[in-house]
Formats: C-alpha cells, structure tokens, sequence
C-alpha cells in the first residue's frame, strides 16, 4: 500500500472528495445478516478514506452519508441510522481532534432528529479550529431540494429589495447553497458498482471526475482510495479546452 502511496503525484491530488458510500446492506446480505449490521460496520471504511485523504493533502472530503430520499427506507433502518450517527459522531472526537479533522455537514439538518442535531452542533463547534481537512457529512441531503432552497433565499432577497436581479450570477447560486463554505468537487467516488449520482452535489459536480468501484462501502479502505487517486491522475481535465491548450498551459 505505502507503494501505492508513493505512486500519487502529491502535486495533483484532488482539493475536494466527494464519495457516495453505497453498498452496505448488500454488504450485510452476503454474510447472512440484517441490513443494519451493514451501517454498523461502516465507520472502519469513513476512518480510512478521510486518513487517505488526509495523507496525500486532500483539503476537503464530502461523505453522502443519508439522502432525502433515504428518509423513505423502512423505519427501522432510519431509526438505526439516526442512532449510529449519534453514537459515531461521539466515539470519532477525540479522533477528529487528534488528526485535526473539522467536521461539517450540508442538508436539511433541522429534519434530523433533535438529539442528532445537538451531538452534531457540538462536533462541529468542538472541531471548528482544526485545519488538517474538512469533513463534511451530507445528511438528509438532496441537490434538487438544495437548489429549492437556495432558490426561495434568492428570491426572498430580490424581493426585499435586498438583491438586484441582474447581479444574480454563479457567485450568487453558490453562496446561497449548503456548500457555500466548500469548493467545487473536483473527484467523485462511488462505491458497490452502482453508476448514478443519486442526486448527490448536482451543482458542485458539474466538472467533477466520476470514479465507480464494486467494492461494497464496508470493505473500502485506504488501498482502494489511492487506486481511484491513481486512475483520477491519469486523466485530462480539460474545463472545454483543447488538449494542446491544457498541455501549454502547464
Ligand atoms: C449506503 O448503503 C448507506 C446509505 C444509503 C445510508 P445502502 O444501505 O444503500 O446499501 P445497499 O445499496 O442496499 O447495498
Ligand atoms: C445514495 O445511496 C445515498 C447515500 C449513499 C447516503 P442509495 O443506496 O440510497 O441510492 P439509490 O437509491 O440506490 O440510488
Ligand atoms: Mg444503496
């Protein structure tokens, strides 16, 4: 693995990370267990790809970690996955605090239950000084009620006569969105061989590379985030230009 490692171009990682952590019920099924014991064993592949990330100077790192969408899964499950956040935000401080990792979040937070939502806060206000990497968790996420709201704020403003509409631009948009505090994401991972987005960061993707593996999320681990570094740097990124351009630019 260290040689894996040390076939990254440290001068070319991606700045932010955006992974789609699927594939832990099915992960679960294989062994003949309950889809919850799945998310259970998850927090081993979130402590590997942020301390990947972190070795090879990644600055942000983005985990969908539950859509809005997730809200319809049997309750069971979403009352587990409430739990599991709860008690996983609280046993990963110290951690956090050790690595410097400053913990941030994007969605409709206030949909969370009301004790989630405190352990949250207290995270993210406890890690707010570290400088190491950012660790944003998408919670009750979804881009398309995103974009509605950031719409709705937009609109109160030019309303208010707070905003004029013809300085609405990019700039705008981006401010008024959960990710407001984040760059665009420049590499997107997704796990258990599904290739859709999920409505996952629509906005913020719109140049992202897009990277799939089959690895199911419970068994990601450092050495499948370098391999999906090591696939992003053999690619152009060309933002409409031409390859000769790209390449005298450099
Ligand atoms: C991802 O794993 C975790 C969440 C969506 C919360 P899944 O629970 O979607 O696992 P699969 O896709 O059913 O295997
Ligand atoms: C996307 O995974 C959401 C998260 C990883 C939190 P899903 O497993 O819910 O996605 P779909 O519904 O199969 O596309
Ligand atoms: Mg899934």
């Amino acid at each position: 693995m260290d040689k894996k490692l040390q076939s990254i171009n440290l001068q070319k990682v991606p700045n932010h990370i955006a992974i789609i952590m699927d594939g832990n019920g099915r992960w679960a099924k294989n062994k003949g267990m309950q889809r919850v014991f799945g998310h259970k064993n998850a927090l081993t592949a979130v402590r590997e790809a942020v301390a990947g990330a972190s070795d090879i100077g990644t600055k942000f790192i983005t985990l969908y970690a539950f859509s809005t969408e997730n809200w319809n899964r049997p309750k069971l499950e979403v009352d587990a996955l409430m739990t599991l956040l709860i008690t996983s935000l609280k046993k990963e401080l110290s951690g956090f605090q050790k690595n410097g990792i400053k913990i941030n979040s994007i969605g409709a937070i206030e949909q969370l239950p009301k004790k989630a939502q405190k352990t949250l806060t207290e995270v993210i206000e406890a890690t707010k000084n570290n400088t190491t990497i950012t660790l944003t968790f998408a919670l009750s996420y979804g881009a398309r009620e995103e974009i509605v709201n950031a719409i709705k704020n937009i609109s109160k403003k030019v309303v208010n006569n707070n905003l004029d509409i013809e300085k609405i631009d990019e700039k705008i948009i981006n401010n008024h969105l959960y990710t407001f505090n984040l760059p665009d994401v420049d590499f997107m991972i997704r796990t258990s061989g599904e290739q859709r987005i999920s409505n996952f960061l629509l906005w913020q993707m719109a140049y992202a590379e897009l990277y799939f593996t089959d690895v199911l999320w419970p068994d990601f681990r450092k050495e499948h985030l370098f391999d999906a570094i090591i696939d992003y740097q053999n690619r152009e990124r060309r933002f409409g230009k031409t390859s000769e351009q790209i390449e005298t630019d450099e």
